[in-house]
């Protein structure tokens, strides 16, 4: 916390939750809302905004995160402090937690009672859930996701679960490969054709609105030699591990020998490097949704059983991360 900021320091914990529940709506909304962007390159001056925009209710939300020593006034101009900088560096957690998870977490006291139903009465929202996991990804997992990727060779590259297809388009981009996409939302599919078109990339990338467990309507699965599933695999091993086994295997099964496959996942919070910042959440996150997490050990013996070897395990900078680079066996 930085000296300058008006916080006492009291044993009233609540308070912080409070301030980092009301710090997280605040950042989470600028950058859905397109201000932080704005924000963080040349400041903001709440008067020269956009026709229809509140332009008291901007101030006011600056004025709050001046408070909280996020940002800096200078002559009508909010800028960034060093504080803000490096909590907007982690922006992603935010926006995933904020854009995507405030509805569903608005109504748990439902969930709880059992008088709405996650999936059901209230979902996530997909566009934010997607684009919160790329930009933490672009920080803390794609870094050393591309280090792995040097040690593949790959001319096709599928992405299950591709959010926004940030990950697959810069990974075309770097390899030379030609990508698929197929990602089950379509708040998700509509930004990654956007972030396509934006890259010029529609010749080399395409994206599919549909489930990646119907590997039936997924094209070139015979010619793709590298497959990322980043963030999605929680979603099928939660059914079952049966239903995870069948799904690699039968996936394996229709890969050219030696293809790659890419996994990310986060391990449960306790497990692995430990309890950490952010896994806490992460994992409740996914208890609201009826899922649960894995740690490295059950990840690999479920590869191996469905035939697909470990060739090297990297903890990215993402707490409680996990990458998994498998190969083809046999
Ligand atoms: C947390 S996001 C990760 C997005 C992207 N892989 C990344 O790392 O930035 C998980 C994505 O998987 C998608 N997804 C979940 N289940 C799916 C399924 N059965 N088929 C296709 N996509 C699915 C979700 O819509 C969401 O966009």
């Amino acid at each position: 916390v930085p000296a300058d900021a008006e916080t006492q320091s009291i044993a009233r914990p609540a308070f912080d939750f409070f301030e980092g529940y009301m710090v997280t709506s605040v950042l989470a909304s600028f950058e859905i809302g397109g201000f932080l962007e704005v924000l963080v390159s040349d400041g903001l001056d709440p008067r020269s905004g956009r026709a229809g925009e509140d332009a008291a209710l901007l101030e006011a939300a600056l004025r709050y995160l001046a408070r909280r020593g996020l940002v800096e006034e200078t002559g009508g101009v909010f800028e960034l402090t060093g504080f803000g900088r490096v909590v907007c560096e982690d922006k992603g957690y935010l926006v995933w937690l904020g854009g995507g998870y405030s509805e569903p977490l608005r109504h748990l006291a439902n969930f709880l009672r059992g008088e709405m139903q996650y999936g059901v009465d209230r979902t996530r929202d997909g566009r934010w859930v997607a684009a919160g996991a790329a930009l933490l990804g672009r920080q803390d997992v794609v870094p050393e996701a591309l280090e792995l990727l040097a040690e593949a060779s790959f001319a096709r590259v599928l992405d299950l679960g591709c959010g926004n297809a940030r990950f697959l388009i810069s990974v075309c981009d770097r390899f030379d490969a030609d990508g698929v996409g197929v990602d089950l939302s379509p708040g998700a599919c509509d930004a990654a054709a956007e972030a396509i078109d934006a890259a010029n990339m529609g010749e080399r990338v395409e994206v599919v609105l549909g489930d990646a467990t119907d590997l039936d309507s997924i094209p070139h699965l015979g010619q793709t030699e590298l497959v990322i599933a980043f963030f999605l695999l929680h979603e099928i091993s939660s059914q079952s591990r049966d239903t995870l086994i069948t799904y690699l295997s039968d996936l394996a099964s229709r890969l050219p020998a030696g293809a790659s496959l890419l996994t990310a996942e986060v391990e449960p919070a306790g497990e692995g490097s430990g309890t950490q910042p952010f896994t806490p959440e992460f994992d409740f996150v996914h208890a609201m949704m009826k899922q649960s997490l894995l740690p490295e050990q059950e990840w690999r013996s479920a590869f191996a059983e469905s035939g697909f070897e470990v060739t090297n395990v990297v903890r990215p900078a993402m707490p409680g991360g996990l990458l998994l680079l498998a190969r083809k066996s046999g």
